[in-house]
């Protein structure tokens, strides 16, 4: 019996691979190693294929009998948001049109337990002090409408053959459980900080002019090792819990500054940061109410801002960009 991580080579997918491990489970990963590397996933074996691929279903099939999988943790997709606007219908193709081919795969050898990888951008602009699950989902790009998407297929899943499913809708992830998985994109404000101080530039800050205490955008951290153990939760109650979505937040919302602040401490650099233009599409502030799945799955985070910073430092300074 072994569980099957597709995506499992990529940031967050390897966390919960290591895990997996560390718990005794066998483990097998799927990923196109389009960001992810081998490396990351230690000896558990890795099928190497585009989910969206064609013939995908086949390989699927082929990997979930010969491998006894009894449950999928589902990270593989794409998840830029401005290339999601630029490139829509690779988006739908890639997210939803890989996760039907995982289902249909699922279906065809009686696998049943999924865990999804869904998104606070599933909410888009939603004017609430904390979002719980209940708040309205009206997301207001590509990315975040493949991920609802994808939370409607498994219901759909679930009515039409019996899945059972847990969707988990991250907020904003960072920070490294071993210095070894760090975050390998810049494309978040934590790395996009360390790489502004890597170049020997100012961090930026997009704007300082929303409706917030300090002018800057509040978003709900969370690390990454905090987010993993979310899944491993998840899995174990995947059969008796209550409701099928949950939010992974804390609960604290931290401002553009706070963060930029709490990076000048762990790295011991100079981040005083230059406030440029509002960047489109930022909501001035989103933090999750995360009661459902403390009530339900008995997960709460144990890590705050300052260990989110520091591992993703120290991780930062463990890879090849390192700084000093
Ligand atoms: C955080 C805040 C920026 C860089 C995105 C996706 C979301 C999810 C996570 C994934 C914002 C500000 C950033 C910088 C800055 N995606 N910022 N200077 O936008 O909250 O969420 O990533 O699966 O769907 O939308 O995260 O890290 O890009 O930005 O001031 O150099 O930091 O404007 O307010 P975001 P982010």
């Amino acid at each position: 019996m072994s569980i099957l991580v597709i995506g499992g080579a990529g940031y967050i997918g390897a966390h919960v691979v290591r895990l997996l491990q560390e718990r005794g489970e066998d483990v097998v990963v799927v990923d196109d190693l389009s960001t992810g590397t081998p490396d990351r996933i230690g000896d558990s074996p890795l099928i190497e294929l585009d989910v969206a691929s064609e013939g995908s279903e086949e390989v699927l099939t082929r990997t979930m009998t010969e491998h006894a999988v009894t449950a999928v943790i589902h990270f593989a997709a794409r998840k830029q948001v401005g290339e999601s606007v630029e490139k829509p219908e690779w988006y739908y193709l890639q997210n939803v049109g890989g996760m039907a081919k995982v289902l249909t795969a699922m279906r065809q050898t009686g696998v049943t337990q999924f865990i999804f990888s869904s998104s606070a951008a599933v909410y888009g602009m939603p004017d609430a002090e904390l979002i719980s699950e209940d708040t309205r989902c009206e997301p207001i790009n590509p990315y975040g409408q493949t991920k609802l998407i994808g939370e409607w297929m498994l219901a759909n899943a679930e009515r039409a053959w019996g899945l059972n499913w847990t969707a988990l809708r991250y907020f904003n992830v960072a920070g490294s459980g071993w210095a070894d998985l760090g975050d390998p994109a810049i494309l978040n404000l934590i790395p996009m900080v360390f790489d502004r101080l890597a170049r020997g530039d100012r961090p930026k800050v997009f704007g300082d002019d929303y409706p917030t205490p300090d002018g800057t955008c509040i978003r709900d951290y969370i690390h990454v090792l905090d987010l993993a153990k979310a899944h491993l939760a998840a899995l174990d109650h995947i059969t008796d819990q209550r409701d099928h979505v949950f939010n992974v937040g804390t609960g604290t919302g931290y401002s553009v500054r706070e963060v930029i602040d709490a990076v000048g401490q762990a790295s011991g650099l100079d981040a005083t940061p230059d406030v440029v233009e509002r960047r489109a599409g930022d909501p001035p502030k989103l933090v999750a109410s995360p009661a459902r799945i403390t009530d339900e799955l008995g997960w709460t985070a144990e890590n705050g801002l300052t260990q989110i910073v520091t591992s993703a430092w120290d991780a930062w300074q463990a890879g090849p960009r390192r700084i000093g």
